[in-house]
């Protein structure tokens, strides 16, 4: 995307509006009354064949007749006129168009939307939308939209996928007291995407943090390297995270990978901190708009109430977010600004009795000290006091330090009073929020951005392991008879060409060759069907475990062979695989999707109950680096169970964290033609013992 074709979007010195008119009620009428309400200061120039003057503006007929340059062009004609007026519009020069017309892929018109695509790029134009809200922006006093007004100013940008809750937000920006400097409605997103606007908004010297709403993007890692590239926070949230991934699956991984999931883990590589609603985006965009993150642990809260005191350290501790108590030395000195009742802990209680002064000299020595990384401070309305002069006594406390890389919330718990003292501080750039659990939780994304930006800087890219030849020949082989299910052996083959360590199998076509491989591997063995019309081989009766010896094998053979065939009597079984029996170990599973939006997806998760009953695992959009396989681990629930609970020894996981950087290069490297894969179970050892991977499950991508 060419950025310069966004500055016109987004900064232009003059803009057309073709379909205006002069009837009110229209949205032809409506953008130019805003443009005209909200203070532009460039030139407006409506469009319209028959009327001559909109709100005392000049009108021209068509776009050719506009004397001098146009930046933007805002489109309100009906969805037939569009392309026409989108090829005038080239004509005449503009480089960006804003399609607000309705009418295009949402309705199934997907064909009329490439039109005006293909017809913005014959003239190197860009198109925001079509069937969008508009673009509103504070610092251009550019209302070129049908939202009622300019958001209530602040340094966040909204781009939201969806226009009628663009309108909603903008009204709740007052009542919320929460700043934007821009809003953009980004629709059918048909050529301008999020990435776009992300990279464009790292420059935007009025934007401090970007906030999303997001439905689905149509390029997932576009949106992740943008994402990865800004300096600045974006707080998302997400909206539909039911529906996907329901389509049915024919691995384990498949059936589990969900939106969440993988939203969420592409968020995670992203560098994005997620909002879960719609309350939350604002709490947490609040914060992110108007501090620096919180780089280490020590927070500290001053409270002049218990009640909201633990409220808060309840709060925080469902953040994630730590309270250690101060050093006494902070202690001590904070304990000469509140009565013999108060409390010097962690929260700070200055008691009710706590006036301005209290306020101003424990926040400014709490904050200036080295030991605090940041500051929460809380205040319950009393009769004694008033808000306004506490909020000022913070304010002024905050500024003498002269510190400005430390984050600082404000919670004011009370009436009107309370309100009109919160928007004050945040007017002076102070976060303030109606109940200590919201200060709380803008602390936690100001936390979790710092973190989120520490765990993607600095890794090694993830090298792909092995060579992909012998499994393109593996993969050749099962297409040529028609299949996109490998058998297991070809699957342990093929993950054994990228330097898996898998146990040894083979295949026993009669009775004779199972004995005769038994003894070539040594006992004792496993013995499992071999067939690509039984995938789920346990409940078919196709494994036995702990052959000891000839006798064994031979029985086995024939059960096996009874068992599958009268579990699915036209099934296609080709013998039965003979394989090194692994010691016991700790069950994981390692899988993989080629997840839509996001592409190879690789899993992690223990096995067993873990994975079956508490759906334990982590995704990772591939490839991963050898930390983020190591992230993957340590976020599961049940990391304790590796790390050695009761006892037990722990198990290899920096073997394990090798093996799931190798796996997501494999199916990365494999994109093209692998759809889903399992390595379950994978069987951990002790520390330096390693790990093998004892089934493994390959389907191909149909084509
Ligand atoms: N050049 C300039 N103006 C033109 C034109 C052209 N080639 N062709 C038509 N117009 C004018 C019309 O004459 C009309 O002005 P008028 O009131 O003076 O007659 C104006 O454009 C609008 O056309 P009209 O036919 O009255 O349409 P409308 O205003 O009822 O609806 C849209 C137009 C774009 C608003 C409507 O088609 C639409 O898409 N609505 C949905 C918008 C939306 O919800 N977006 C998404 C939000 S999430």
């Amino acid at each position: 995307m060419d950025q310069t074709a966004l500055d016109n979007l987004l900064q232009p010195k003059t803009v057309a509006v073709v379909g205006a008119s002069a009837q009110p009620g229209k949205i032809g009428y409506t953008v130019i009354e805003n443009l005209l309400e909200g203070g532009y200061n460039g030139k407006i120039y409506p469009i319209n064949p028959t009327a001559t003057e909109i709100l005392g503006l000049k009108v021209f007929p068509t776009i050719a007749d506009v004397p001098g340059k146009v930046d933007l062009a805002v489109i309100t004609v009906p969805v037939k006129f569009v392309a026409q007026v989108s090829k005038e519009c080239g004509e005449k020069g503009i480089k960006a168009l804003s399609v607000i017309t309705s009418g295009f892929s949402e309705v199934g018109r997907k064909d009329l939307e490439d039109e005006l695509v293909d017809i913005a790029h014959q003239y190197g134009m860009c198109v925001l939308g079509p069937n969008i809200v508009g673009t509103l922006s504070n610092s251009d006093k550019l209302n070129a939209s049908f939202a009622p007004f300019l958001p209530f100013p602040g340094k966040a940008t909204l781009i939201t996928q969806s226009g009628a809750l663009l309108i909603a937000m903008d009204a709740i920006t007052y009542t919320r007291k929460v700043g934007f400097d821009k809003m953009i409605s980004i629709g059918n997103m048909a050529d301008v995407d999020f990435a776009d606007l992300i990279t464009w908004l790292d420059k935007d010297d009025n934007t401090s943090c970007i906030c999303l709403y997001i439905e689905g993007f149509k390029d997932g890692r576009k949106f992740i390297e943008a994402s990865r590239n800004t300096k600045k926070p974006i707080i998302a949230l997400k909206a539909g995270v039911s529906a996907h991934g329901a389509a049915a699956a024919a691995s384990h991984t498949g059936s589990l990978a969900g939106a969440v999931k993988v939203y969420g883990a592409a968020f995670q590589q992203a560098g994005v901190v997620q909002a879960s609603d719609l309350n939350n985006l604002f709490d947490r965009t609040l914060a992110l708009s108007l501090q620096p993150p919180l780089r280490k642990e020590n927070l500290l809260v001053i409270t002049n109430g218990g009640g909201v005191g633990v409220l808060a350290t309840d709060a925080a501790e469902r953040f994630g977010v730590p309270l250690h108590f101060a050093p006494q030395d902070v202690q001590d000195e904070l304990k000469k600004h509140m009565p013999e009742f108060g409390s010097a802990k962690n929260p700070v209680d200055l008691t009710g009795m706590a006036g301005n002064d209290w306020y101003y000299k424990s926040v400014k020595f709490a904050y200036a000290h080295l030991w605090t990384d940041g500051l929460a401070v809380l205040y319950c309305e009393t009769a004694m006091t008033n808000p306004v002069e506490i909020a000022q006594a913070i304010k002024k406390a905050i500024e003498e330090t002269g510190i400005t890389d430390k984050p600082v919330v404000v919670s004011m718990v009370g009436g009107t009073r309370c309100d009109e003292a919160m928007q004050w501080l945040v007017e002076h750039g102070i976060p303030a929020y109606t109940a200590p659990d919201k200060a709380m939780n803008g602390m936690a994304a100001l936390r979790e951005y710092n973190n989120i930006r520490q765990s993607i800087n600095g890794t090694n890219e993830a090298k792909i392991p092995g060579s992909a030849k012998k499994a393109h020949e593996i993969i050749a082989k099962a297409r040529g008879e028609g299949r996109t299910a490998l058998t297991e052996i070809e699957a342990k083959k093929l993950f054994a060409s990228y330097g898996l360590p898998v146990t040894e199998i083979n295949l026993a076509k009669s009775e004779e060759e199972a004995v005769s491989l038994a003894h070539e591997t040594g006992f004792p063995i496993v013995m499992k069907v071999v067939s690509p019309d039984i995938i789920h081989k346990s409940d078919a009766g196709g494994v036995k475990v702990n052959i000891k010896d000839e006798a064994g094998v031979r029985s086995t053979y024939q059960t096996i062979l009874a068992n599958c065939k009268a579990y699915n009597a036209n099934a296609d079984i080709r013998g039965v695989a003979v394989q090194e029996m692994a010691p016991l170990g700790t069950e994981v599973i390692i899988g993989s999707i080629n997840d839509p939006t996001f592409g190879p997806t690789v899993m992690f998760g223990l096995g067993g109950i873990f994975v079956e009953v508490l759906k334990d695992v982590i995704f990772r959009v591939a490839p991963v680096t050898k930390g983020q396989a190591e992230q993957m681990i340590n976020e599961i629930r049940s990391v304790a169970i590796l790390a050695g609970a009761r006892g037990e020894a722990p198990r290899d996981r920096a073997a394990l964290a090798d093996l799931v950087c190798s796996y997501a290069a494999m199916i990365y490297d494999l994109r093209d033609e692998v759809a889903e894969t399992d390595a379950n179970p994978v069987l951990v050892y002790e520390e330096g013992k390693g790990l093998k991977v004892v089934d493994a499950r390959i389907i191909l991508k149909k084509k």
